[in-house]
């Protein structure tokens, strides 16, 4: 399973960087807010920056709701940086974008992503990525995981290329449980992919082995 981290944060970003696991970032309008980036060139600006950092795929976000507009804004932002994923809501002008962008060989997110019928429409529009939205879902009473398990059958029946990018990941939990059901990609907040490092017994051993290594 591919990790990506969920975050504009140009430090987070550098630190899964280095830890050698990341293959990837995504990013949305409310990460970019919270970093300030405001203002067209400083957003255009930051999602290079960012490829910059990374070696995979970098998701950047359209904001127009319709189709000229997303088609605009999608070329504009995949001509920053080949890495460039064109983030797409899933709504019906949404869905022909991506169509659209499919057809040009521009790499595509469809994003907000809450029901296998969704997933079924990004995947024959030709969607690189599916992004369900697991934390979200969980969050209204309803199981995220089990939306995941619904596409990757349903993905796998008809051989769909479309990758599950697990999204609104919020712990460590939802990263193990994406892998035991097949999720391509996870991307996560820091924080998730740094609690997969942690044992108590870990912590414990190697404390033990130091201290018998001074002896
Ligand atoms: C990723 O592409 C999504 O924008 C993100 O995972 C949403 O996460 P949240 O529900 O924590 O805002």
């Amino acid at each position: 399973m591919k990790f990506f981290i969920d975050t504009a944060n140009l430090a987070q970003i550098k630190e899964a960087q280095d830890l050698g696991v990341l293959d990837g970032v995504t990013t949305n309008p409310s990460l970019m807010a919270k970093e300030g980036i405001k203002g067209q060139d400083n957003i255009l600006k930051h999602y290079v920056d960012i490829c910059n950092i990374v070696t995979g795929d970098v998701s950047a976000e359209v904001i127009s709701t319709d189709f000229d507009g997303m088609v605009k804004e999608g070329e504009a932002l995949a001509k920053l940086h080949p890495r460039i994923v064109v983030k797409v809501p899933m709504i019906k002008e949404g869905v022909k974008a991506i169509k659209y962008f499919t057809g040009k060989g521009i790499k595509t997110n469809c994003t907000l992503v809450f029901s296998a019928g969704q997933a079924l429409l990004a995947a024959k529009a030709g969607a690189t990525y599916v992004s369900p939205f697991i934390g979200r879902l969980d969050d209204v009473s309803t199981d995220g995981l089990a939306l995941i398990n619904d596409i990757r059958i349903i993905y796998d029946n008809y051989a769909y290329k479309t990758q599950i990018l697990a999204a609104s990941v919020r712990h460590p939990m939802h990263i193990i449980d994406c892998a035991k059901l097949g999720a391509d990609v996870a991307t996560c907040p820091l924080s998730a992919i740094l609690a997969l490092l942690k044992h108590p017994l870990t912590d414990s051993g190697l404390a033990q082995f130091l201290a018998d290594a001074k002896k």
